[in-house]
C-alpha cells in the first residue's frame, strides 16, 4: 500500500509517498518552510499546494504533527501557534482534502519507522528515540511497543524545558560550536539516563544528519545510534503508521 506521509515541523513541512511495505520513498520528497504564525489554515493551505497538489495525490495520509496527539485530536503545541490545540487532524484534513488522515506525534512516527525498519536496534528492552530539531522529540518503546506521547524534551533543565537548552533551535540562536551543543546535549543524556536507563538510544531528527560530526562525542551508558532514515523516518513512520 501507498501512503502519503507528512511531517509537520517547527520550521519546515516535508511530504513523500511511501511504500509502507518497504518503507521506501517512491516520490520526491518535498520539503517547505513553515509558514510564519503555523495556523492550521496557513499550513493545511500550503500542504495542498506544495504537496498534495504537486503529487497529484488521491489516497491516504498519515501525518506527524509536533505535539501531544491522541485519537487524531491535538493536546499540545510548543513549537507551533497553540490554534492547533483541541483540533482533530483527521476530521480537519478530511473536510479540507476530502481524503483519509490520520495523525500522531511526530517523534513516536519518526520511532516507529526506525523499530520497523532499523536493523541494528534492539526489539528486547526499552529503546528511547531522540528527534533533534525546532524542539526535542522522544518516543519511547518497550520490547518493541510504543509508549505514545512521551515527552521528555519538555524535562525542566536550568529553570525552563529541556528542548530550550539543548535542542537544534539552542544550537542555532546561540550560535553554539558542535563541541558547545554536544557538552549540552550530553547533560540532557545523561539526566534522561538517570531517570529512564534505556538499553538504547536511537538519535533522529534534522540535526541527525551530521551525526558524524558529533556522534563520536555523546555520552551514554548505552549504545547512541543514528536513525537509519535520519530526518526522513518522521515521513516514513507517519505513512506506515496509517490504520
Ligand atoms: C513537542 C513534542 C514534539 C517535539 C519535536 C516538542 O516541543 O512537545 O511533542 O515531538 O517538540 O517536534
Amino acid at each position: 500500500m501507498n501512503v502519503l506521509g507528512i511531517d509537520i515541523g517547527g520550521s519546515g513541512v516535508k511530504g513523500a509517498i511511501v511504500d509502507t511495505k518497504s518503507g521506501l520513498l517512491i516520490s520526491e520528497k518535498i520539503r517547505f518552510p513553515t509558514p510564519d504564525k503555523p495556523t492550521p489554515k496557513k499550513v493545511l493551505d500550503e500542504i495542498k499546494l506544495n504537496i498534495i497538489d504537486e503529487l497529484k495525490w488521491e489516497g491516504d495520509i498519515g501525518c506527524g504533527f509536533p505535539g501531544v496527539v491522541k485519537k487524531n485530536k491535538v493536546y499540545s503545541a510548543a513549537n507551533i501557534e497553540k490554534k492547533w490545540v483541541g483540533l482533530n487532524i483527521e476530521k480537519k484534513f478530511h473536510k479540507k482534502f476530502n481524503l483519509r488522515c490520520k495523525a500522531l506525534n511526530d517523534a513516536d512516527a519518526a520511532g516507529i519507522s526506525e523499530i520497523a525498519l532499523n536493523k541494528k536496534v534492539k526489539i528486547k528492552g526499552t529503546v528511547l528515540v531522540i528527534t533533534v530539531g525546532t524542539g526535542l522529540g522522544t518516543s519511547m518503546f518497550i520490547d518493541g511497543k510504543l509508549i505514545p506521547n512521551f515527552e521528555l524534551g519538555h524535562l525542566k533543565m536550568y529553570g525552563d524545558c529541556a528542548e530550550k537548552y539543548a535542542s537544534n533551535l539552542a544550537r542555532k540562536k546561540l550560535n553554539l560550536t558542535w563541541k558547545e551543543w554536544t557538552a549540552r546535549f550530553n547533560e540532557y543524556l545523561a539526566y534522561v539516563e538517570f531517570l529512564f536507563s534505556p538499553s538504547q538510544i536511537i538519535f533522529g531528527g534534522g540535526i541527525s544528519k551530521y551525526f558524524d560530526e558529533f556522534g563520536p562525542e555523546l555520552k551514554s551508558n548505552c549504545k547512541i545510534i543514528p536513525a537509519v532514515n535520519r530526518n526522513n523516518a518522521g515521513i516514513i513512520g507517519a505513512a506506515i503508521s496509517f490504520k
